[in-house]
C-alpha cells in the first residue's frame, strides 16, 4: 500500500510518501526562520506560509518517492497516479494551520478518487518508532506492552502501548509540555524559538547543579507532569539579576533548567515503569531530539533491563508527514476511512483516546 501523508499542524508544511511502514521520501519544510523575531508560533503566519508551501512541498515528496525527476516530470498528478490512500493530520495542533492540511487532502482525495484518512498527530508521534527506512531497517521487534515518553512543545504523556492502536495514557502534563517550558526558558534569557535546542547547546558547558530548581510532582504519586512552576520559580530566581550576569552564566542557567525539565521526565518514567510492568521503552516527539535526554533515558533503560527504542533519524522526533503516513497505513489496513470527506473537520484538541 503506498500513502501520501500531509502534515501541517503546527509550524513545519511536511508531506511523505511510504510504502507500507517505509519510507519513500519526507520533505519537511520549516517555518522557524519566520518566527525569529516573535519567538514563538504565530498561527497567521503558520497558516499563510502552509498554503503557499504546501502543493510544493507534496510535489517534491511524490518526485522524491517515485524519481520522477529524473524522468523530466514535475507533474503532480503522475506522482498521485501511484498512491492508494491519503492521511493527515486531523488534530491536536492550531486549528487555522490543520486546514490548510485538511483542505489539500480532502482536494486530492475527490480529485483523484482517493481513500482518506484521518490522524492523530500524538498517535503519529507515538507510531514514528515502527518506521523504516526504503530498505525496511531498522527491523525492531518491539515487545508489548511498550511504556512511550512522548515529549513535544503541545503534549507531554506517557502512554502505555499495548499493540497498534491500544493506547492508555499513564500520565501527561497538567499545564505545559516539556517542550514549551525549554522554548519558554529560552525566551526569558532573550533567545529565539526554538528554544530547545539553544538551551540544549547552552547547556553542554553549564553547570547542571548551579541552580536549586524545584522537580514538581516529584512526591505526587502518580504519573503526571506540571511545567509552569517551575518556569515560575526561575523566573523569579533571575528576575532580578542584571543582563550582564544573565549573559555570564547562562551556559549553567540553562543546564539548570534542562536538568529539572528531565528530572521531572524520568522520576515519572521511572514510577510508570514500576506500575505499568512495561516489557519496552520508547521515546518520541520534539524534545527526544536531545540528546542529553537520550542518554538519560538510554541508562534509565539499561538501570531497569528494558530495551529502548527511538525513531531511527533525528528528523522523525520532530515534526513530519511520515509518521502520519505510518499511522495511515495501520487504519487503512483496518479499513478505517473517511467515511465522508466533505464533513471531515479539523480538531485543534483532537485526544489520543476519544471518550
Ligand atoms: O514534536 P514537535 O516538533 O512539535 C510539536 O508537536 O510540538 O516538538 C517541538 C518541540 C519544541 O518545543 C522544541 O523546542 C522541542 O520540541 N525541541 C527540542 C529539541 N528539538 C526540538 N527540545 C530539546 N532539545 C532539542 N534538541
Ligand atoms: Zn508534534
Amino acid at each position: 500500500m503506498r500513502i501520501l501523508a500531509i502534515e501541517t499542524s503546527c509550524d513545519d508544511t511536511c508531506a511523505s510518501v511510504l510504502e507500507n511502514d517505509k519510507i519513500l521520501s519526507n520533505v519537511i519544510s520549516s517555518q522557524m526562520d519566520l518566527y525569529k523575531k516573535w519567538r514563538g508560533v504565530v498561527p497567521d503566519i503558520a497558516k499563510r506560509a502552509h498554503k503557499k508551501r504546501i502543493w510544493p512541498v507534496i510535489t517534491e515528496a511524490l518526485m522524491r518517492a517515485f524519481n520522477l525527476r529524473s524522468q523530466g516530470s514535475l507533474d503532480l498528478s503522475k506522482g498521485i497516479e501511484k498512491i492508494d490512500v491519503v492521511a493527515v493530520t486531523q488534530g491536536p495542533g492550531l486549528a487555522i494551520a490543520l486546514g490548510v492540511g485538511i483542505g489539500v487532502a480532502k482536494e486530492l482525495a475527490k480529485k483523484y478518487k482517493k481513500k482518506l484518512v484521518a490522524v492523530n498527530h500524538v498517535e503519529g508521534h507515538i507510531l514514528s518508532n515502527f518506521l523504516k527506512n526504503s530498505k525496511g531497517k531498522p527491523e525492531r521487534k518491539i515487545k508489548f506492552p511498550a511504556l512511550v515518553l512522548t515529549v513535544s512543545g503541545g503534549h507531554t504523556k506517557l502512554v502505555l502501548v499495548d499493540g497498534i492502536g491500544k493506547y492508555e495514557i499513564v500520565g501527561e502534563t497538567l499545564d505545559d509540555a516539556a517542550g514549551e517550558a525549554l522554548d519558554k526558558a529560552a525566551k526569558m534569557l532573550g533567545f529565539g524559538y526554538p528554544g530547545g535546542p539553544i538551551i540544549e547547546r547552552l547547556a553542554e558547558k553549564g553547570n547542571e547543579n548551579f541552580l536549586d530548581l524545584p522537580r514538581p510532582m516529584s512526591k505526587f504519586k502518580n504519573c503526571n507532569f506540571s511545567f509552569s512552576g517551575l518556569k515560575t520559580s526561575f523566573y523569579y530566581k533571575i528576575r532580578k539579576w542584571k543582563k550582564d550576569r544573565v549573559a555570564e552564566k547562562v551556559h549553567d542557567l540553562a543546564a539548570s533548567y534542562q536538568k529539572a525539565v528531565f528530572d521531572s521526565l524520568l522520576i515519572k518514567l521511572q514510577r510508570a515503569i514500576n506500575e505499568t510492568k512495561a516489557k519496552s521503552l520508547m521515546g518520541a516527539g520534539g524534545v527526544m531530539a536531545n540528546l542529553e535526554l537520550r542518554k538519560d533515558l538510554r541508562k534509565l533503560a539499561k538501570k531497569n533491563n528494558l530495551p529502548i527504542f527511538m525513531p531511527f533519524k533525528k528528523e522523525l522526533n520532530t515534526d513530519n508527514a511520515a509518521m502520519i503516513g505510518i499511522v495511515g497505513y495501520y487504519k487503512a489496513k483496518k479499513g478505517e476511512f473517511v467515511k465522508d470527506i466533505d464533513k471531515l473537520e479539523r480538531e485543534a484538541r483532537l485526544e489520543l483516546i476519544e471518550n
